[in-house]
């Protein structure tokens, strides 16, 4: 739920502020938290701030610190005695990354939840699959947990065998967009409850629930991150860029293409940014199957068509991690100039130490475990006949109908974050890294 407010300061903040002969200054980030732990009597903390740098706009973002409420406060010097605020009550898992589904929950024994997976060639997808297996056997239920080696027909058999052995809800990622909804069919004429897992089913009526990440947001990360490497807001450039994106039967590639060409393309159009091998169609920079060879074997092939002659390629957006590591292959065998901005998607751990040694420069953390967890949660409230949790009831429209969805909130992560992010919660150790 969003509640949108504004807060006159206190006399003694409007004082320091006027104080200032003359030039308002924007308030410390101090005197912000003070208002705001006044304003709702509880702690919290700065999660990230946004000053403009003329001093005229701010912004703070503030989480509680039971990260239950985030509050974000605006501020502008044309009035500068008064704070915008923008309160948005967060989902928690009261026993966060526990693995333990919270309660209210009446596990009925008997209960099975079938699980499809698209592949195992993946890291993260065994992540997630295991911990909704976990998280679900630990509250009680059983779980058909299921992987489909990204073969379209196998997936659909394996749903099928899931509503003829008499599973009581389906969690389902997709391999192919489409291709599952017969499937899903008969899993609606047997009464089955269905969720999407992170890619969303198109073409039915019989997908219920959707939990995952802002798909669209993750490319726009990818490409802030590198506007902001290249400082392409103040630098003359031209710089040179090259794009990669994933598999074009999962709808999810579609959602990073856009959002991070929705920013980079004012760039290409003003000529700052060159796409020197001219791929800027979604075809043309897609990732069958999101295969590593795939991406590697196409970056090959620009680098010796384009960049042979020494021009230097200064950025190469990638939609994820398996998708990078093939960039970062082609690179260290066939390019000779100096080394890219490189983005990537989902925190591999072969990734993560590319991270570290400077072959990647970042990657989105989707966590897998918030994404589980939810999904598991998602499935006990609604085998125990409650309404699920869910954040978002209009943009996921699968061509049938819009598909209520709970979003989760993927992060950037870089050498400079990634032991806060992946080391200090507990999602790697420093071992796995090194
Ligand atoms: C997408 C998913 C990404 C990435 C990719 C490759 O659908 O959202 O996180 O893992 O598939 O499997």
């Amino acid at each position: 739920m969003k509640k949108i407010f504004a807060v006159i300061l206190s006399i003694s903040l409007i004082m320091g502020l006027a104080a200032c002969a003359g030039k308002v200054e924007v308030p410390s980030k101090k005197d912000v938290q003070k208002e705001v732990e006044k304003e709702y009597d509880m702690d919290f903390d700065l999660d990230s701030k946004d000053i403009a740098e003329d001093g005229s706009e701010a912004e703070w973002v503030f989480i509680s610190e039971d990260g239950s409420l985030q509050v974000t406060v605006s501020w502008s010097a044309k009035d500068p005695d008064e704070f915008d605020f923008d309160e948005e009550e967060l989902a928690v898992l009261p026993d966060g990354n526990s693995g333990a589904i919270p309660d209210p929950i009446d596990a009925k024994g008997s209960a099975m939840v079938g699980v499809s997976m698209p592949t195992k060639d993946l890291q993260r997808w065994n992540q997630d699959g295991d911990r909704i297996k976990n998280d679900l056997e630990a509250a009680g239920y059983e779980v058909d947990l299921q992987y489909a080696a990204n073969d379209v027909y196998t997936q659909v058999s394996q749903i099928e065998n899931m509503v003829n052995s008499g599973c009581d809800l389906i969690i389902v990622a997709a391999i192919d967009s489409a291709s599952v909804s017969e499937a899903l069919d008969l899993a609606a004429q047997a009464g089955i409850p269905v969720i999407a897992y992170d890619r969303l089913v198109y073409g039915t009526d019989n997908v219920d629930y959707y939990v995952t990440f802002d798909q669209y947001q993750v490319g726009q990360l990818q490409a802030q991150y590198i506007v902001n490497y290249l400082g392409l807001d103040y630098n003359s450039g031209p710089f040179n860029i090259e794009i990669t994106t994933g598999d074009p039967d999962d709808n999810n590639a579609m959602f990073f293409y856009s959002g991070a060409m929705d920013v980079l393309n004012p760039y290409i159009e003003s000529g700052k940014l060159v796409v020197v091998s001219g791929q800027t169609d979604f075809t043309d920079v897609a990732t069958v199957s999101w295969k590593t060879e795939n991406a590697e074997s196409r970056a090959e092939s620009i680098i010796s068509a384009c960049y042979s002659d020494g021009t230097n390629i200064d950025a190469w957006l990638c939609s994820n991690d398996s998708t990078a590591l093939g960039v970062a292959n082609a690179l260290a065998s066939y390019y000779t100039g100096s080394y890219p901005v490189i983005t990537g998607q989902d925190c591999d751990i072969a990734n993560v130490k590319m991270i570290l040694d400077g072959t990647q420069s970042m990657s989105v953390f989707k966590d897998t475990i918030v994404l589980a967890d939810q999904t598991a949660y998602m499935a006990s409230q609604i085998l125990s006949g409650q309404t699920p949790d869910i954040n978002d009831t209009v943009t996921y429209n699968n061509g049938n109908k819009v598909v209520p969805a709970y979003l989760c909130e993927a992060i950037v992560v870089d050498a400079n974050n990634y032991s806060d992010i992946l080391i200090d919660s507990g999602y790697y150790t420093e071992d796995q890294l090194s």
